[in-house]
């Protein structure tokens, strides 16, 4: 906000540990705009105490993914709509989110920001791991830590940088590799069958509950 003072940024309420509220946010957002450019699912948890959410299912689960792949659900079509109208590879107007589109097809990355020093910390920290909170206490002495400005780099470069091409659409970036040099994937990360089962899983059992139609 102090490099752009003018802005014009909305806010769309949710929460991801509450499906009504994520499937009523994305009708709101549907109900007052025309296009969406681009989607950053970014929020997420991480090590916090087991627990389920008033929706069943566990917190986890349901902030990083579940309620995401909702979200994303529900604005496809008008992402889609919007790739339609647009070539290849185009944004929008300077300043705006930034559309990854084109031809009707919508460009994708997973990012892995690196370790970046933000409010993460403290679920971590709560966790009460000492193997885990002794591995980050040494890795910030060392400094591997970023700062959430450069967090922020791998999605703002799938999301607003024109370098990004049509190819790399499906990679898995990392912050401190050279953009557009994917990084190393686990097997389960990259078995397509798979995802292709937690998709299936995913859509009819969000279908059995109301969340999607
Ligand atoms: N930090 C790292 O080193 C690191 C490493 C690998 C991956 N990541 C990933 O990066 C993403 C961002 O994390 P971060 O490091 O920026 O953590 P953070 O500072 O804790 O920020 C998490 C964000 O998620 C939002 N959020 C959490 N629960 C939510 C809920 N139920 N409903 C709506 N919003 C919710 C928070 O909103 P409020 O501010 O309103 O609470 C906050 O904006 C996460 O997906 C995380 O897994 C981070």
């Amino acid at each position: 906000m102090k490099m752009h003072p003018f802005a014009k940024i909305d806010l769309l309420e949710m929460d991801l540990m509450d499906l009504a509220s994520v499937v009523a946010a994305a009708k709101h957002f549907l109900a007052i705009e025309t296009a969406l450019h681009g989607l950053v699912n970014n929020a997420g948890i991480m090590a916090t105490p087991f627990k389920m959410t008033k929706d069943n299912y566990e917190t986890q689960w349901q902030t990083n993914y579940l309620s995401h792949w909702v979200f994303t659900e529900h604005l496809l079509p008008l992402m889609r709509q919007t790739a339609k109208s647009l070539p290849p590879g185009s944004r929008y107007g300077p300043g705006s989110p930034s559309a990854r589109d084109g031809k009707g097809e919508i460009w994708l990355l997973s990012v892995h920001p690196g370790l970046v020093e933000t409010n993460l910390g403290e679920s971590i920290a709560e966790s009460g791991s000492m193997i885990v909170n002794g591995v980050f206490s040494v890795f910030r002495k060392l400094g591997f830590f970023s700062n959430a400005d450069e967090g922020s780099w791998t999605s703002l470069y799938g999301v607003a940088n024109w370098d990004m091409k049509a190819e790399q659409s499906g990679d898995y970036f990392e912050v401190h590799r050279r953009f557009g040099e994917p990084r190393w994937q686990s097997a389960a990360a990259k078995d397509a069958k798979l995802a292709e089962r937690l998709d299936e899983w995913t859509r009819e059992e969000m279908k059995k509950q109301g969340w999607v139609s």
